[in-house]
This record gives C-alpha cells, structure tokens and sequence, in this order.
C-alpha cells in the first residue's frame, strides 16, 4: 500500500514510518514547514500529488498544559487539520487514519474505556482531539480512529527520557500516584496501527499497551530496570505524591485505561504488557541516545 504520513516528525510518526516501511509498504511523508494541516491548499497540493491509498494523521498539537492558553492553536491543528485531510482523503479516494487519545474521556470511571463510552474531556488539549475525531468521522464516516495513551520512544520527549534525566540528576524524585492509565511503546502502536490499517478496519479502536499503571509505578519500574541493567543513579527516593502537589495548568483524567477488546478481536494478536514494552525499550537502546531531546518534557 503507498501510505501518507502526516506530521512525519513527530515520535509515533518515526516508529509508524519505519514500521510501514519493513512491512512492505510505500512509505511518503509530509512535515512542516512544506506540508501544514491546517492550511488546506497545502494538504490539497500535496494529497492530490500523491495520491495515496492511506493518509495517516500522526500531526498534532501535543502540549497539554499550553493549549489552555493556546485554545485557538490548538483547535486548528487538532480540529480543522484533521478536517481538511478527511476533506482531501475524500476527494482522492484514500482512507484516513486519525490517532486520538485516551484524554477525550474525563477519568471518572473507575474499569477500562471502550469506544462506545461517552466523551467528556477535561482540558482543552482533550477537547481540542474529540473535535478532530468528530469532524474526521463526519467527512469520511469510514475514517479509523485509533486512540491510545502515555506515549514513550526514542524520538522526541516523553516521560521515560525525563525520567532517566532526573534519575542521573537528584537524589529525590516525586511521582504522581493518582493519576491512572498505560504507558504505551510507540513501536507497539505502530505495529497495531500497521495491523489495524492492513485489516481494512474501520471506526474507533483503543490501543495501548497491556496493563495498568500509575506514573509513580511507571518511574518506579523505570528505576527497577535500570538498576538491573547496572546504571549509576543519583536517585536515594523516588516519593508517591498526590496531584494536588503538582498543579498544572491542564487538569489530567485521574483514569485513563483503555478497553482494548475491540482491537484483540479484530486483529487476534497477543498486546505486550507495558512492563516488557518498557523492558524492550531500554533494553534495545543506549541510555545516551534515549537521554537526548527532553526538550518539551
Ligand atoms: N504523546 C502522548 O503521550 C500521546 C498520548 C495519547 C495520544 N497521543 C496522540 O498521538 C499522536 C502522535 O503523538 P506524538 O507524541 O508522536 O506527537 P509529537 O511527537 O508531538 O508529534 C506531533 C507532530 O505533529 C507535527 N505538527 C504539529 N502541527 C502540525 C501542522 N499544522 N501540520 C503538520 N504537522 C504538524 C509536529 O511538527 P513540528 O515538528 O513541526 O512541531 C510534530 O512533528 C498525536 O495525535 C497525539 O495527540 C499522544
């Protein structure tokens, strides 16, 4: 299949394309500056060029607390991007891929997540991603929406990297402990995203690593396979705190596990705990290159 990958820098966009690539596919890419989402003549010239049998939107506006002042920005690129590759995918014939998060729920359930329950957002990054699933699904009712939760890989900044900069730097390290969901290997979900494309699957599906896990878990993991691995850390405590003594700008979903029954039927494959994705991970890179990029953490 030739597939075009919105937002071709990105970190899901990197293990997607690679992905892809080893499975046999076409691989073609847009990134800013040349190929912008939210400007339609942009996304038109260049869809209408290619011609692809499949647009995947890995582009996205991805910094939580900032859309809260940033509603507007984050609206374009999360809303209307996804609108005008749906508007374009239509008229070219090719299908559309949009990735989405588990932030599009407001956290209060206390069992998995799955497609059918009812949105309620709680920051604006969050309502901005709802807006791109409804107008995508709207113009192109056959879209596939994956969501998916917690992203860690090793291009651009994600929790681990952040961590493993804290680990080497402080002798105490506090970590949020109510806060609830699954870290999820972007190599995992870029399989599942080749999978769910190459099976023709259309609607929502959720996607994340199996499992379910706190951020503290997730840092304390962290540190166990570090140290199994011989790294010199500083750290002498790693402290569960509450959320209350971290405010951020964007209130986060205290739950956010999702229900991934709907992808285990329709693909049929075993999803890896997020304990052996997180294991693999740093098993199969030096710390040095996983370190490098904290820049937006
Ligand atoms: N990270 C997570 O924990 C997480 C969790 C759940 C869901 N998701 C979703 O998963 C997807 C991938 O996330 P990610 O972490 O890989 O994101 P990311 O690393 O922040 O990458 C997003 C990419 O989108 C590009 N982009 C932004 N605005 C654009 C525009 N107007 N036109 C074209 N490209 C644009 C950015 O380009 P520049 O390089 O030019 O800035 C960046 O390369 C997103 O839909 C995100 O909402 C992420």
């Amino acid at each position: 299949m030739k597939v075009f990958i919105a937002g071709a820098n990105g970190m899901l966009a990197h293990d997607l394309a690679a992905m892809l690539a080893e499975r046999g596919h076409e691989v073609l890419k847009g990134a800013r500056p040349e190929f912008d989402i939210i400007d339609i003549n942009s996304v038109q010239k260049t869809i209408e060029g290619l011609r692809p049998d499949v647009v995947v939107n890995c582009a996205a506006y991805t910094a939580v607390d900032s859309a809260e002042k940033e509603r507007e920005l984050a609206f374009k690129i999360n809303g209307e991007g996804p609108a005008n590759l749906a508007t374009v995918a239509s008229e070219v014939g090719s299908a559309l891929v949009h990735i989405s998060t588990d932030f599009v729920f407001d956290g209060k359930k206390n069992t998995p997540y799955n497609e059918s329950d009812p949105t309620g957002p709680v920051n604006v990054y969050g309502e901005s991603k709802l807006a791109g699933e409804i107008n995508a699904r709207k113009i192109l009712p056959g879209s596939l929406i994956v969501r998916t939760s917690w992203l860690y890989g090793l291009q651009g900044p994600n929790f681990v990297k952040t961590m493993i900069g804290l680990l080497s730097e402080r002798e105490s390290v506090d970590v949020v402990v109510d806060q609830v969901g699954c870290p999820t290997y972007t190599v995992d979900l870029a399989e599942a995203v080749a999978s769910l494309v190459e099976a023709g699957c259309k609607g929502i599906f959720h996607f994340s690593n199996e499992g379910v896990a706190s951020w503290y878990d997730f840092a304390y993991e962290i540190v166990e396979i570090l140290k199994s691995k011989g790294t010199r850390l500083k750290l002498k405590a790693l402290r569960p705190v509450l959320t209350k003594k971290f405010p951020r700008p964007a209130p986060r979903p205290s739950y956010s596990v999702l229900d991934k029954t709907r992808y285990r039927v329709a693909i049929g494959s075993d999803i890896p705990h997020w304990r052996d994705a997180l294991k693999r991970f740093l098993d199969s890179h030096d710390l040095e290159a996983i370190k490098k990029d904290t820049r937006r953490c």
